[in-house]
C-alpha cells in the first residue's frame, strides 16, 4: 500500500533501490555504537532494515541518533547502499543492504519499557496483558495475528464462493440455554429486565433458515461466563455456519472442503480428505474421550476378563458392582520403579482413586499385587493385547465405566507426553459422530442435552430410553482439541415439544422461553443444520501456541480480568440507581 509518509516497508528494501534515496518509518529495535558509527535496526510490521549514521556524513543527524533508545518511533531519509562484506547478515532478507541516513525525525520518544520485548516470554503474563500493545509488537505475536487474518480471509473467500451470506445477528439478546452460563446486561430503559449476551448465534441462525437464506455464515463473537482454561475465554470467536435442505454428510463435506481450501491458501499444502470418522461410543471406549488425540495410538483395553475369578477383592468388587477394569499398555519401554510409584500420585491428580501398575520380569508379573496374579498372566494378557511382551507395562484403573475410562483417557495423554509419542507438526482431523442425545445430571436429577435442545434425534429414538437415544450431532476434533460442533436441527414443533418434555421443560416454560421458535417451526421451517468452529482454538493449534490468549488481541486472564483496561469495574451508586440495580452481599 502506498503511504505518503514512507517509500517502502523495511523488509521490502531490495537491490532495485540501491543508490536511491528513500524514506522509512518504524521503531528502533536495537542500537549499536561502533567507533563513530551508529547502527540501528529499524523495525516495522514487515521486518528489519539496518540504518547507519555516520558523523562524517551529517553531524547533527548523528548527534540526534546518539540519543535514540529502543522503541522510539522514527522517520529517516537516506540512501540505500551495499553493506561491507564482513557486515552482511545472511539471516535477514535485507541483510546485504543498509540505509545511510541523511535525515532523522523522532516521531515519538519511548521511555524505558516495562519489559524488554525480546524477553517477554519470561515475563509474568498479567504484565504482558497490561501492556498488550507492547506485547503485540513482538514478531511471534505479529506472526500469530497475520496467520489469523489469512485464515479468516480464506474462510470468507471460500464461503462467498459457495453461496453463503455473511449475516450479523444481535449481541443484545435473550438468554437461551446452550449449556454454559450467560453474561446478562441491564438496561436503563427496561429496568428490572436483562438482555443476555449470546453464547452463540444458535437460534438466530436457525431463524435465518426460516427466512429462506439457505446458506449463512458469520465470524461471530460469543460470550460464556464459565470457568476458564488454557483453551477457553469468556469472549471468543466462532465461525458459525447454517444451511437448509441438507444432511449431516453435506455439512461434513463442506467443512472438509473449507479446511482443505484454507490449508492450501494459507500453507500452500494439500490436506488429505476425507477426515477420519469415529462414533462417540468407539472414541470413548478406545480413548476415554469424545475428543481423542489420534496422532498416536495407545488405546484403552478392557481387561475385565483377567480379573473375573481373581483373588484381588477390590477388583472383583468393582466388577460385581457393574464396573469395568481398563488398562493402557506401554510396550517396549522400561520404567524405573520410582517412575511407576510416582505414576500413582500423578493419576490421582487426574481424578483417579487409585492406579495399579503391572510389568513383567523373567516371564512373571511384577506389581505391588503380583502375588495375586497367576504365573501365566502374560499369556492371558496377550489374549486381549496381542502386542504385549516382557517389556510391557499395564496401567490399570477400575471403576464405573464413564469415570474409569475418563481417567484412563487422561492417563493416555500424560503417558504420550512423557514418552514423547506425539509427533510434532502433524495435524489429525477427526469427526466424532453419533453422540448421545442426552446426558443425565446426577445433581439436578435431570436429563440435559449433550449438544443443545434444538438438536434432532436419530431415527427410531422414540422407541428408546433417553440414555440410548442418539443425536444427529457431530464434532470436529483436531489433535485432541474440540474444534467445532454441530448438528441437524429439529424443524418440527411436535418433535421440539417432545424433546423439551424429556428435558423436563414444562409446556408453559417452553412457551415462555422458546415460543418464538415453536411458532416459527409451524410457519414454514425448512429442514436445516449447521456447525460452529472455534476460530481462536484453530489458530492456537496452527501456531502451536500454549494458550488461546496468544491468538486473541486483547484477551482476559484466567480469572476473566482485563489487566489493560482493568475491567470489570465497580459501578457507582448513581449509575446503579439509573439502572435500577442494587448490589447484594455475596453469600458466604
Ligand atoms: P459449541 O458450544 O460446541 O457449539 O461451540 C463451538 C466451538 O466453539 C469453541 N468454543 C470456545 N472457544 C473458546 N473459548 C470458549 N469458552 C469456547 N466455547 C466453545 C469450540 C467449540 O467446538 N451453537 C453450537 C454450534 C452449532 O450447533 O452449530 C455451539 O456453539 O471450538
Amino acid at each position: 500500500m502506498q503511504r505518503s509518509g514512507r517509500t517502502v516497508e523495511c523488509a521490502k528494501v531490495d537491490q532495485n533501490l540501491l543508490g536511491k534515496e528513500i524514506t522509512l518509518t518504524g521503531w528502533v529495535n536495537r542500537r549499536r555504537d561502533h567507533g563513530g558509527l551508529i547502527f540501528i535496526d529499524l523495525r516495522d510490521r514487515s521486518g528489519l532494515m539496518q540504518l547507519v549514521f555516520n558523523p562524517d556524513f551529517d553531524k547533527k543527524t548523528h548527534e540526534l541518533a546518539h540519543d535514540l533508545r529502543s522503541e522510539d518511533v522514527i522517520k529517516v531519509i537516506g540512501k540505500v547502499v551495499k553493506r561491507s562484506d564482513e557486515t552482511i547478515n545472511k539471516d535477514l532478507p535485507t541483510g546485504e543492504l543498509e540505509l545511510q541516513v541523511e535525515n532523522l525525525e523522532i516521531l515519538n520518544k519511548a521511555k524505558t519499557l516495562p519489559f524488554m520485548l525480546e524477553e517477554a516470554g519470561n515475563v509474568d503474563e498479567e504484565l504482558r496483558l497490561k501492556y498488550r500493545y507492547l506485547d503485540l509488537r513482538r514478531p511471534e505475536m505479529q506472526h500469530n495475528f497475520s496467520l489469523r487474518h489469512k485464515v479468516i480471509f480464506a474462510i470468507r473467500e471460500f464461503l462467498n464462493d459457495h453461496g453463503f451470506y455473511d449475516l450479523e445477528t444481535p449481541i443484545l439478546t435473550k438468554n437461551t440455554p446452550e449449556g454454559a452460563r450467560e453474561f446478562i446486561v441491564p438496561s436503563r430503559v427496561s429496568k428490572g429486565s436483562f438482555y443476555a449476551l449470546p453464547q452463540s448465534p444458535q437460534l438466530y441462525k436457525q431463524l435465518l433458515m426460516a427466512s429462506g437464506f439457505e446458506n449463512y455464515f458469520q465470524i461471530a463473537r460469543c460470550f460464556r461466563d464459565e470457568d476458564l482454561r488454557a483453551d477457553r475465554q469468556p469472549e471468543f470467536t466462532q465461525l458459525d455456519i447454517e444451511m437448509s435442505f441438507i444432511n449431516e454428510h453435506d455439512v461434513q463435506s463442506l467443512t472438509e472442503q473449507l479446511y482443505a481450501f484454507v490449508w492450501k491458501k494459507v500453507f500452500g499444502k494439500e490436506l488429505s480428505l476425507p477426515f477420519e470418522r469415529m462414533t462417540y461410543d468407539t472414541a470413548f471406549c478406545r480413548y476415554g474421550s469424545d475428543k481423542p488425540d489420534v496422532r498416536f495410538n495407545l488405546p484403552i483395553h478392557n481387561i475385565d476378563a483377567l480379573f473375573k475369578d481373581s483373588e484381588l477383592k477390590f477388583l472383583r468388587a468393582v466388577l460385581d458392582k457393574g464396573g469395568k477394569i481398563g488398562a493402557v499398555a506401554v510396550h517396549d519401554h522400561e520404567f524405573a520403579r520410582s517412575e511407576l510409584d510416582g505414576m500413582v500420585g500423578r493419576a490421582q491428580t487426574l481424578g483417579a482413586k487409585g492406579l495399579l501398575w503391572i510389568r513383567f520380569k523373567d516371564g512373571k508379573a511384577d506389581s505391588p499385587v503380583s502375588k495375586f496374579l497367576p504365573d501365566n498372566f502374560l499369556e492371558q494378557v496377550q489374549k486381549i493385547i496381542p502386542e504385549a511382551n516382557e517389556k510391557t507395562t499395564l496401567f490399570v484403573v477400575a471403576g464405573q465405566y464413564d469415570e474409569a475410562w475418563t481417567i484412563l483417557g487422561r492417563l493416555r495423554l500424560l503417558l504420550a507426553d512423557d514418552l514423547k509419542l506425539i509427533p510434532k507438526d502433524t495435524f489429525k482431523f477427526l469427526w466424532i459422530t453419533d453422540f448421545p442425545l442426552f446426558e443425565y445430571d446426577k445433581e439436578s436429577k435431570r436429563w440435559n442435552a449433550v449438544h443443545h435442545p434444538f438438536t434432532s434425534p436419530q431415527e427410531g429414538w422414540e422407541q428408546l430410553e433417553p440414555k440410548d437415544m442418539k443425536a444427529r450431532a457431530y464434532d470436529l476434533v483436531l489433535n485432541g482439541v474440540e474444534l467445532g460442533g454441530g448438528s441437524i436441527r429439529i424443524h418440527q414443533a411436535e418433535m421440539q415439544d417432545k424433546v423439551f418434555d424429556l428435558l423436563g421443560l414444562d409446556k408453559e416454560t417452553a412457551q415462555k422461553k422458546f415460543g418464538f421458535l415453536l411458532e416459527a417451526q409451524q410457519l414454514g421451517f425448512p429442514p436445516h443444520g449447521g456447525i460452529a468452529f472455534g476460530i481462536d482454538r484453530f489458530i492456537m493449534l496452527l501456531t502451536n501456541s500454549k494458550s488461546i490468549r496468544d491468538v486473541i488481541a486483547f484477551p482476559k486472564t484466567a480469572r476473566g480480568f482485563d489487566p489493560l483496561m482493568e475491567g470489570p469495574t465497580e459501578v457507582d451508586n448513581d449509575q446503579l440507581r439509573e439502572y435500577g440495580l442494587k448490589i447484594m452481599p455475596s453469600k458466604k
